[in-house]
């Protein structure tokens, strides 16, 4: 019986997998400073994105090239996939499972990747499922706190902004209940707040939580500001998205009431609720953040690859 290592979700990880995955990834980084290696030669990943995306899908093509892999796929798959013409997603991964080791899927709806590994016969990893999860985003922010701090324990990070559509948030939630003495703020207009599932979750693994809408009170006390885009797109009304947006802008004003230890954090992209000026203070950390993305999309690929035998 074939073995697969998939990464659905972020509950998956325990502190161990997540110890391991940073060492993992601390390796990597090494990796790509000597030109990469060639482990994964004539291995292929498939990248099927069935909704838009810079860093999620860059980063994997190029942890895998980075490998020595190769990479085949659709930047577009809601239009140029077969999917188009009514085939089902259990079908094209089916299809896809013949032709590659790997699949990278974004997709817009949630449990699509649970739904593809399923009927995959090779390893599943969950580029973001809708308002879902973005599991692999989560671990490389759990892994540039660790690297800003040296520690993840006794931190206190502010999560800001659209918490009810942002996966990033469902999913970093969850990496961080593995850790202790963590207090999380969650600061949100009303219309999108944190769900009740993951505060739930947070309370059942015993992470102080506290929810707000004032940023401003809780700006200077905290670690990490994790500020995330209100995303238009995911609104049901215009209304609903009006009511949502401009509420929360990180600023030199807002920079100025913040400790000069804190660090600023995005998944990315932005869309005016970083100002551009804010790109130049050393407590900007998103950009540093997306680069931590390629060593763990490159641990990620390489443990799945590594650990799903039997083909
Ligand atoms: N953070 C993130 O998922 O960015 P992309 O949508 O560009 O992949």
């Amino acid at each position: 019986m074939k073995q697969l290592y998939h990464v659905l979700g972020a509950k998956q990880f325990g502190k161990a997998d997540l110890e391991d995955l940073f060492e993992a990834a601390r390796a990597m980084e090494g990796i790509v400073a000597r030109g990469g290696d060639r482990r994964h030669e004539g291995r292929i990943m498939t990248s099927l994105f069935f909704e838009a995306s810079t860093r999620t899908r860059l980063s994997f093509e190029s942890a895998m090239h980075r490998l020595g892999g190769s990479v085949i796929g659709t930047e577009n798959a809601a239009q140029f996939s077969s999917a188009i013409k009514g085939e089902t997603l259990e079908d094209t991964i089916r299809i896809i499972s013949g032709y590659s080791d790997v699949i990278v899927m974004r997709h817009t709806d949630i449990g699509a990747a649970k739904r593809a590994a399923k009927v995959a016969d090779i390893p599943v990893i969950n580029a973001g499922d809708g308002a879902g999860e973005h599991p692999t985003q989560a671990l490389l922010d759990a892994y540039t706190i660790k690297k800003e701090f040296g520690r993840i324990d006794g931190l206190k990070i502010a999560m800001v902004g659209d918490l009810a559509y942002g996966r990033t948030v469902h999913s970093l939630s969850y990496i961080l209940a593995n850790y202790q003495d963590v207090m999380i703020y969650y600061i949100s207009p009303d219309n999108v707040k944190i769900p009740i599932d993951v505060k739930r979750y947070m309370d059942e693994n015993g992470i102080h939580c506290e929810e707000t809408d004032d940023l401003n009170s809780v700006a200077g006390s905290v670690d990490v500001l994790y500020q995330t885009r209100i995303q238009k797109e995911r609104f049901p009304s215009a209304e609903e998205y009006e009511k949502a947006s401009g509420r929360y802008i990180v600023d030199s004003e807002l920079l100025d009431r913040m400790r000069s230890d804190t660090i600023v954090l995005h998944p990315l992209p932005r869309a005016g609720e970083i100002t551009e000026e804010v790109d130049s203070d050393p407590r900007a950390a998103y950009f540093r953040q997306a680069v931590n993305g390629l060593y763990i999309r490159m641990a990620l690929i390489d443990k799945c690859i590594t650990e799903s035998q039997g083909k």
